[in-house]
Order: structure tokens, then sequence, then C-alpha cells
């Protein structure tokens, strides 16, 4: 087969035999996320450029080098997101939702975009889930985020990642570090890249995660922001570090977490798995106080992180953790005829409309085959509709756990089909409520 084209590098296609697995995490990720009271929230996926220069920043990796950037027919220059903080700042600016009652807080899936190396864990088109919290600047809103982070974890079963913080302090404290970075840095000229050699005089702190082998060697001496954050922005982190002592969620404090974007100001956070290779951040974030007002908007302190959904996936491979099974399919209806084809898509029609997950066929196959097919799929029961079934009003339905037949009538064929699906599961648990150990166990 000479196939036209393949899938562009570093994406990934979601294939229906895992895309409920994916499904069920982002369903089960926005609906602990709404017992934190975020309600979701979706931004389209290309931004106008200049919003992402403006929050990500001009100076780092992700503007610089990896932005899917073009002129659109009308000469904008436009951007699919890098990200999806930025495209939520941008929406409740321009929809006024700063005047709602703070705090505000959303949750997102977002495809996002950028132009990396391939490789496990990377790709150029990944997604994220994402929290953002507007309106509180106390720093029981920092631990609270982390805190979602680490329920949703603990609900997927994956305890053991390593929860790094650090504080980048402010643009106040962030002064005095910038001239000890540059400080440090103009002794190695001779050795950094082209891309911070630019960086050194308008952002040295980008310096810090630049990924060239030589620059970040350097950067791992560097001076450490935690030594000249000020009075408030050291209580802040301490704060931050009470509530999490509180909650019991084990973290380090590791100076060297900055992070790539520019946006953030005082707390910062990932999530470090020691099982998905060398991209190990699953999950990220941050305060970012400035963001909001950068962007044209009235002051307004927020945090927030993202997972990466890919890497979130890898790690549970790795950790072999089970998801619940697809959904079965209840009922295979089998016809013999065309006529017999048609009162089949009927009884289909209604059956789905009560949830039955009901499938006939579109084929014009034999029976044999179709009957091969309901196997195939694992069809929970299964019937075969001619024109005896028709004439008698009858039709025999088959339990292909354990082999047993039921008739069952034609009319009204939607209710009993759903009481006899309901008697055979509370005859599965009264099967173990039956049992000599479930007995035993109880009079325990
Ligand atoms: P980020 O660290 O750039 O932060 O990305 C967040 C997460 O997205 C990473 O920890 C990683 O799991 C995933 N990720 C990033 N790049 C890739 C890639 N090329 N391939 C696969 N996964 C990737 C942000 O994006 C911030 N907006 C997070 C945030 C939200 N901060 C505050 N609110």
């Amino acid at each position: 087969m000479a196939l036209l084209t393949k899938a562009v590098r570093g994406t990934n296609d979601v294939l229906p035999f895992t895309g409920y697995k994916t499904k069920y995490i982002e369903d089960m990720m926005l609906s602990i996320s709404e017992s934190f009271g975020f309600s979701e929230i979706r931004t389209p996926v290309f931004e106008h450029t200049e919003l992402f220069d403006r929050s990500v920043g001009e100076t780092t990796d992700v503007v610089q080098k990896e932005m899917y950037t073009f002129n659109d027919k009308g000469g904008r220059s436009i951007t699919l997101k890098p990200e999806g903080t930025a495209g939520v700042v941008r929406a409740f600016l321009e929809h006024g939702l700063f005047n709602e009652a703070m705090p505000q807080k959303y949750a997102y899936v977002t495809p996002c975009f950028r132009y990396e190396k391939p490789q496990a864990g990377r790709l150029r088109e990944f997604h994220q889930f994402g929290v953002e919290c507007f309106g509180a600047d106390n720093a029981s809103a920092d631990a609270e985020i982390i805190s979602l982070a680490y329920r949703i974890f603990a609900f997927f079963e994956v305890e053991d990642l390593r929860l790094e913080i650090n504080s980048i302090g402010c643009p106040e404290c962030r002064k005095k570090y910038q001239d000890a970075l540059k400080e440090y840095f103009k002794a190695h000229t001779g050795e950094l890249c082209e891309t911070c050699l630019g960086r050194l005089e308008r952002n040295p702190m980008r310096i810090l995660d630049c990924k060239s082998p030589v620059c970040s060697s350097i950067a791992k001496e560097a001076p450490k922001i935690l030594d000249y954050i000020c009075d408030d922005c050291r209580a802040h982190f301490e704060s931050v570090k009470k509530y999490l002592d509180k909650m019991e969620i084990e973290y380090t404090v590791n100076p060297s977490v900055v992070r790539g974007l520019d946006y953030y100001t005082r707390t910062v956070f990932e999530f470090i798995s020691d099982s998905i290779g060398a991209q190990s951040a699953v999950c990220a974030g941050g305060r970012y106080d400035g963001l909001v007002e950068e962007l044209g908007g009235p002051s307004t302190p927020a945090c927030g992180f993202a997972i990466g959904l890919e890497r979130f996936m890898l790690l549970l491979e790795a950790r072999n953790i089970s998801l619940p099974e697809k959904n079965p399919v209840d009922l295979y209806i089998a016809s013999m005829n065309e006529e017999a084809n048609l009162v089949a898509s009927k009884l289909a029609f209604d059956l789905r409309d009560e949830g039955v997950i009901c499938l006939f066929d579109i084929f014009g196959r034999s029976l044999k085959s179709q009957m091969k097919y309901a196997n195939k799929i694992g069809a929970t029961f299964t019937m075969v509709l001619g024109e005896d079934e028709i004439a008698k009003g009858k039709v025999k339905v088959k339990c292909m756990m354990d082999g047993s037949e039921e008739e069952l009538e034609l009319e009204s064929f939607t209710d009993n089909f759903t009481d006899m699906e309901f008697n055979k599961a509370m005859e599965g648990f009264s099967d173990v409520f039956d049992s000599d150990d479930a007995y035993e166990n109880n009079e325990e």
C-alpha cells in the first residue's frame, strides 16, 4: 500500500482501542477539579501571536524556537497555542470575568503545539489538562491547586511522583537576582550558546532552562533565587509549605525549578516521575500574579498548573495501572433476511434511547458471519431475528457468558430486554452473596 502521506512527525493518532481511556482520564480529571470548584473553559486552538510573545515571553525557548506561527489569509500573525494559560487569561479579560465573584476557577483540556525534537514524552502536538485560579493571592490558593494535582494522581493511584517546589520571587526581588546571574554568566560568555548570549542582557533567568548541555551544565552552578527573594515572598513561600504540611503532601524544595515560561512569580512546582525517561515533568505550574495586568487587565493574582496527558498515559503504562474496561456491546441483533433487519433497526433505535449499546447488521452479511462478528466484538447478549420470530412475536436472547437463553416478547422489547439484563446482573451479585465464602466473611 503506497500511502499518500503519514501523520506529521511528533503527532499521535488516538485510536478507538485506546480512545476511551483518554476520554476516561480527561473526564475524571475534570470531575475531580469540579469538586475543588473549577468549571470547564474552552478557548480557541489559535490566538494572535502577540498574546504568547507577551505572556510566555519573547526570550523563552517556546517563543523563540518552538511556536507554530503563520500568517492567515488576512495577513494576521497567528500561533497555534503552545500552552493553555495565555488563552484562558485572554478569555478572562475579554469577557470581563474579573467582574464576577472571585476567585474564578477554570479547568480545561486542550491540544498544544510546540516545534520540539520529538522523543518519548515530547511531542509536537500534545494535550494538557490544566487549571487556572484567578483572584486569590493567599498561599492557600497555591497549596489548593497543588493538592488538586496531588488528588488527581492519587485517584489514578500514581502516588510516587516527586513534588518539587520553589519560589522565584516577585519582579522586585528578581532584579537583584538577575544582576547576580548576569555577573555569573558573563564569566562564561565564551561557552554559552548563541541564544543564551542574546538572553544574557535581556533575561538571564532563561539561560537556566536552556536545553543545550553546555549551557545547562554552566547553569547548575549559577546563583540560586532562594538566596535573593524578599521577605514578603519568603513569607508567602513558608506559608505554602505550611499548608502542604497540614495536608500531609510531601515535597522537596528544589531551587533549580525555575520554569521555562516568563509569567511566573513566587511559587513554582513540578511533579516529577522517574519511570518515563528524560521528559520527567508530568505536571508543572505556579503563580503568575503579573500576567493579567500585563495583558491589559486589572491587577489580579493567579495560579495554575498543567498535566501533560501523553506523559500521564506513559506513566500509567510504565506502572501497569489499569483503567476501567471499555463498555461492552450489550446486545447484537443478527437478522436472517432483509425484513428482519428492518425490524432489528427499529429495535436497536429504541434500545439505544435507553442507553443500551446495541448493534445490528449494516453489511448484508450472512447469519454465520454476523455471529462471528458478534463473538469478535464480545457482545454480552445476542439474538437472531427471522421470519418465525417476527411471526410469533417472540425471540430468544442468549447470554454469551453462560450460554443461557431467555425468550422475550418483541412487543415492548426495550423494557423486556432491560429488565432481563438487570435480573441477570443481580443473579451475578447473588451468586457472590450466596457463596460460602461471602457468608463466612459476613459472619466475622
Ligand atoms: P509547561 O511546563 O510548559 O507549563 O507544560 C506543562 C506540562 O505539559 C509539562 O509538565 C508536560 O507534562 C507537558 N508538556 C510540555 N511540553 C510537552 C511536549 N512537547 N510534549 C508532551 N508534553 C509536553 C505550561 O504549559 C503552563 N501553562 C502550566 C501552567 C498552567 N502554569 C500555570 N497554569
